[in-house]
């Protein structure tokens, strides 16, 4: 284990104590708010490994084929609508307990809730797990489609490739790579690891896609693209199921509903304004996806490839752009490329959040040492993963359940718990705040506001996700 005791980089930034003592490494397994605890070396530290877990394939592949499928411009109007009405306030509660109990999700609920709550920890564990399952074949393809187009382009017809890349043994052994690379990264430790990456990995994928986003402004017919995008269509942005597809969206792109921003936050000094983290992190995160948009249309529509997005599909990332790319010639494979490995810094920087949550439980839990956890926890999630990898209906059906239910139910349980169970959550929260007034309405909207939208979005998702596995099973 390497231990380092010294000054707390950027200590200023968080207002700390400069001379606390920062342990990082692999080895320590400390169960409760010992001082021995992993932490952030940096505000700027927590604030990119944050960022990185929100901002990830949910931002690009599923925002996209989601915004197609449900209508542009008013799928996206709600699920910023959710974002700040919901996201906000679910996130700063996460952060909070988080923050306080300085443990992972299980134990950091029992300390907080009573030991009942310990099965709340556990379905966030159960969650990330499912997550990960199948975000870790996903982030497999990524992984091909990159390499692919550095060294070779774009194989045509796009759909034929797909289909070979993304059910069936190769996508099972792009997973395992994907997954190795995620479990060497948590293994590395809160700052040797996940920020090191993230400090590196979250300023390249911002460059990239501001590049790839101008450069698509400049490409005849783009218009098109915007026009799709940012079109309004009031009467469909008023039914149900693009509301509980905003809401699943937001939870899922904020990463909510399941721990990690609890699980991050436990590695923060006491002393930083978790309010003006929620908000750069909510932001960043919808800026990203907003951005997304204004990058994907574009090239798609510029290339005449538009009328294939009417359906979106889980597969439309992986098979209209490649063609856009492919129709551009050289400058296509370039920016192909970059995008690609853009989409896969998001993926991995994700992915070690959903590990990381999985792994920590085990630390805190049973007591295990972080690279065992995280070889035990990861190869068991990749292991699980070959069923999506086999079957896109089972990945497709996992993303539901997982997104729907578990994070919407977990954000509603969230919500819950801090709004009616722990103790004196405004006075947790306002520890290095700097606006105290914020907190008042902040606990409101957890009391009231929060589990009343939460419980008509879980009820609704709760049959949509019924239909979809009867269709599946039947
Ligand atoms: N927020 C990630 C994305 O948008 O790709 C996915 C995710 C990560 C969801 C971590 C949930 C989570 F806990």
């Amino acid at each position: 284990m390497l231990v380092r005791v010294g000054p707390l980089r950027g200590a200023a930034h968080l207002g700390g104590d400069a001379t606390m003592a920062i342990v990082q490494g692999s080895g320590d397994a400390q169960g409760g708010a010992s001082a021995a605890r992993e932490q952030w070396q940096s505000r700027w530290g927590f604030l990119l490994a944050a960022v990185g877990s929100a901002v990830g394939l949910g931002n690009m592949w599923r925002f996209s084929y989601l915004a197609a499928e449900k209508g542009g411009a008013g799928f996206v109007a709600l699920y910023l609508f959710f974002t700040v009405l919901i996201g906000l306030p679910v996130m700063l509660a996460e952060l909070t307990i988080g923050r306080g109990a300085r443990r992972g999700p299980i134990s950091a609920l029992a300390h907080y809730g009573g030991p009942a709550w310990r099965a709340l920890g556990v379905v966030f564990v159960a969650a990330g797990f499912l997550i990960l399952s199948y975000y870790g074949v996903i982030g497999g393809w990524t992984l091909r489609y990159s390499v692919e187009a550095a060294l070779l382009g774009f194989p045509s017809p796009a759909g034929e490739h797909f289909g070979d890349v993304a059910s069936g043994w190769d996508s099972l052994a792009t997973q395992l790579v994907f997954m190795a690379i995620t479990i060497a990264i948590v293994a590395g430790g809160i700052g040797g690891g996940i920020e090191r990456v993230a400090r590196v990995a979250m300023p390249g994928l911002f460059f990239v896609m501001v590049a790839i986003a101008v450069y698509a402004a400049t490409l005849d017919g783009a218009g098109a693209g915007y026009a799709y995008y940012l079109n309004f269509d009031v009467a469909r942005a008023m039914s149900l199921d693009v509301a509980v597809a905003a809401a699943g969206q937001a939870f899922f792109s904020l990463s909510l509903g399941m721990g990690a921003m609890l699980t991050f936050a436990s590695y923060l000094p006491r002393e930083c304004d978790l309010a003006t983290e929620t908000v750069v992190i909510s932001f960043a995160d919808f800026g990203v996806a907003f951005s997304a948009g204004l990058m994907v249309f574009p090239l798609i529509f510029a290339l005449g490839m538009g009328d294939q997005l009417s359906e979106g599909t889980i597969g439309a990332l992986f098979v209209v752009l490649p063609e856009a790319f492919a129709a551009m010639g050289a400058i296509g494979r370039v920016v192909g490329a970059a995008f690609f490995v853009a989409l896969v810094i998001g993926a991995l920087t994700s992915a070690v959040s959903l590990l990381e949550v999985v792994v920590s439980a085990a630390i805190d839990a049973i007591g295990w040492e972080r690279r065992r956890a995280a070889l035990v926890a990861g190869v068991a999630v990749a292991l699980a993963g070959a069923w999506s990898a086999f079957d896109l209906d089972v990945l497709d059906l996992a993303d539901s359940i997982a997104t729907n239910l578990f994070l919407v139910g977990g954000g509603l349980a969230i919500a819950i718990f801090v709004g009616w169970v722990m103790p004196d959550p405004i006075g947790e929260a306002a520890v290095g705040a700097t606006r105290g007034r914020v907190h008042t309405i902040w606990r409101a909207l957890l009391r009231y506001v929060v589990p009343a939208a939460l419980v008509v979005i879980l009820w609704s998702s709760v049959q949509e996700t019924w239909a979809k596995l009867w269709a599946l099973l039947g």
